[in-house]
């Protein structure tokens, strides 16, 4: 190859790459206006099903005391054959049932929703110049009292540049990744906020010694809704929401993990 073909094939896959980069975050922006519209519109009614449902758990308890108590008057053998023609003692037992699976099911829609929504704040808030510690000491302030029953928590800050940043965002990043290592921490563990700089980006990074996560789940971490926890407690929007706010940032979100020894997530934002 001819040091000018060798030349167009690098700006040719140079190009490919800038223009995959562009389609991704192009991509994250309308999955998150996309997620707070929708969150917005569900808010309503998933408010009034929830308050409604409440409301039909009192009044199927009195309906359900109004037919055996007014059944007394009834020949017995009327009453059994009126229990069975409409089912009667299996729908009393079925539905405290179908009620509890309703308000679960609602609970899971709600939390989904209350992530989602955090998409629509993508929007609103404007960068400033930023020491990002003291975002990171507010924040680790904030969720230091959970943390210590799952980890050590133990600091390594260097002397930070101040940058451009949207405060409040990065400070969501941080909590999504502190809440995800804490999460990963089976028993007690140690997590490890880390921060550093050089000519380029400004960084920090959340290290935790929890479960690791196998080589061949590594890309799919950052699908919408990939998530390997119980229900209430994940719904694989942490590191989406992450990632759209260090793309805005036009920063890097990077993961080193290893199974059973722990995982490292470093967020790069660039000095200008
Ligand atoms: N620090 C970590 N250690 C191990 N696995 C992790 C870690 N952070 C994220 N993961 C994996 O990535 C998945 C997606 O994370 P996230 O988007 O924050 O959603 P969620 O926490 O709601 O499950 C998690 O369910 C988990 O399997
Ligand atoms: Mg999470």
């Amino acid at each position: 190859m001819s040091v000018e073909q060798s030349e167009n094939e690098h700006l040719k896959s140079k190009f490919d790459r800038l223009t995959e980069q562009l389609m991704h975050s192009e991509k994250l922006a309308s999955l998150g206006q996309l997620a707070a519209g929708v969150a917005h519109e569900i808010n309503n009614p998933i408010g009034y099903v929830a308050s409604n449902l409440g409301s039909l758990k009192e009044y199927i308890d009195s309906l359900i005391k109004l037919i055996r108590e007014g059944s007394v008057q009834l020949p017995a053998d009327q009453v059994t054959a009126l229990k069975k023609k409409y089912d009667f003692d299996y729908i009393v037992q079925d539905l405290p049932q179908l009620l509890v699976q309703s308000e679960a099911g609602l609970q899971r829609v709600i939390e989904i929703i209350g992530d989602l929504k955090d998409f629509s704040y993508l929007e609103e808030a404007e960068f400033i110049e930023a020491d990002l510690h003291s975002g990171i000491r507010s924040t680790l302030n904030i969720i230091a009292n959970e943390l210590k029953y799952k980890a050590e928590l133990k600091l390594n800050f260097a002397d930070l540049p101040r940058i451009q940043c949207i405060p409040s965002q990065i400070n969501q990043v941080l909590l999504n990744l502190l809440m995800n290592a804490a999460q990963a921490i089976k028993g007690h563990g140690v997590i490890t906020v880390t921060t550093g700089y050089d000519e380029h980006w400004v960084w920090f990074s959340v290290a935790d010694t929890g479960a690791g996560i196998p080589a061949e789940k590594i890309e799919e971490i950052y699908q919408p809704f990939y998530t390997t926890k119980p229900k209430g407690q994940g719904t694989g929007l942490g590191l989406v929401l992450s990632r759209s706010i260090v793309d805005k940032h036009t920063g890097v979100l990077e993961v080193t993990s290893e199974l059973g020894v722990g995982s490292c997530f470093t967020v790069k934002l660039p000095r200008n």
